[in-house]
């Protein structure tokens, strides 16, 4: 029986991968996708998502606005690594598939609401918004969330969008608390393992050769926000981070980490939005969150091109 998981997600480009890995995977059923604002405004990644699902041959998958602004906080976004679409690259056509037309909160809520215990898995790649307003509004739809598996934080490897903070973690730290202390199964793809799933040449030359659409995209889109992070961290390539979460759900095996206490850092100026990791527990805070150090990259970048490789 395949996993049904709901993707919560702020497209850009490696949200795009993401999406496609999910599509393309036997094993994970989309109930449905839905947009928040991050690496660029909800008007955008909204219709990122759908632009990525036509692309996908998949325009029946149901895509939902969500949230439009953090909890607390003015909105901060990434045009300066996905570029000013999020979506940066070859252009691709608008979408003429449907925009659904409920509030992604609410479709979480009554879908989680409808559900068997323990059988939904929501996998978050951006900014926590979307997931900490359905929990606080509808608490009672934790009995439906067998696991949450997100893409975000970073310890010993610091920050991307200041010295200790990552950018999804960041945007919204006020409902990343919420994620990260409303007692559900949690595992957090954090800087520290995702700066190891580095898009090699080799590795991007492996989706150009498959010679489809969804190879060439998948190409251009890493070329495109690799500039960037070539540029800042000097390495061979950049760090893919959101399809990690879909590889996890695949094949866990390819990850290792930590089950630990990770607090969020809501007050201070200086480390807002820090994933305090107590990698060495070194307190007796109670363990909340399996924290991924870890992944065998190469096994990781072979699943991603078996799996685009279905497209034709
Ligand atoms: C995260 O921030 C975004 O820019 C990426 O899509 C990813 O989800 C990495 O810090
Ligand atoms: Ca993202």
């Amino acid at each position: 029986m395949p996993r049904d998981i709901i993707i919560d997600t702020d497209p850009g480009q490696d949200d795009a991968i993401a999406i496609l890995l999910a599509l393309a995977s036997p094993e994970l059923n989309v109930l449905g996708i839905t947009a928040v604002a991050g690496n660029v405004p909800l008007a955008l990644t909204q219709k990122n998502a759908r632009i990525v699902c036509e692309l996908a041959g998949r325009p029946d998958t149901l895509v939902f606005a969500g949230c439009d602004a953090p909890l607390k906080r003015k909105l901060v976004t990434a045009e300066h690594v996905h570029g000013k679409t999020g979506l940066d690259g070859p252009q691709l056509a608008d979408p003429t598939m449907p925009l659904q037309d409920r509030h992604a909160v609410d479709w979480i809520i009554d879908t989680c609401r409808a559900a068997a215990p323990d059988s939904i898995t929501l996998c978050p790649l951006g900014p926590l918004t979307n997931i900490a307003t359905a929990l606080t509004r509808a608490p009672e739809i934790k009995q439906a969330i067998a696991e949450i598996v997100l893409m975000g934080g970073g310890y010993f490897e610091g920050g991307n969008i200041t010295p200790t903070a990552e950018f999804n973690i960041y945007v919204d730290p006020e409902a990343a608390d919420i994620v990260f202390s409303a007692g559900l199964p949690l595992t957090a793809m954090p800087l520290d393992m995702t700066h190891k799933a580095l898009t090699t040449k080799p590795r991007i030359d492996a989706f150009r050769a498959l010679g489809t659409r969804v190879g060439d995209m998948t190409a251009a889109w890493t070329d495109f926000f690799e500039r960037f992070d070539m540029e800042k961290y000097g390495s061979e390539g950049a760090p893919l981070h959101d399809p990690t979460v879909i590889a996890y759900l695949i094949q866990p095996d390819l990850f290792t980490g930590r089950h630990i206490n990770v607090e969020i850092e809501t007050q201070s100026d200086l480390t807002l939005g820090m994933t305090v990791a107590d990698w060495w527990r070194v307190t007796d805070r109670a363990p909340n969150c399996m924290f991924m150090g870890d992944l065998d990259a190469e096994g990781f970048y072979a699943l991603l091109a078996d799996r685009l490789a279905r497209y034709s």
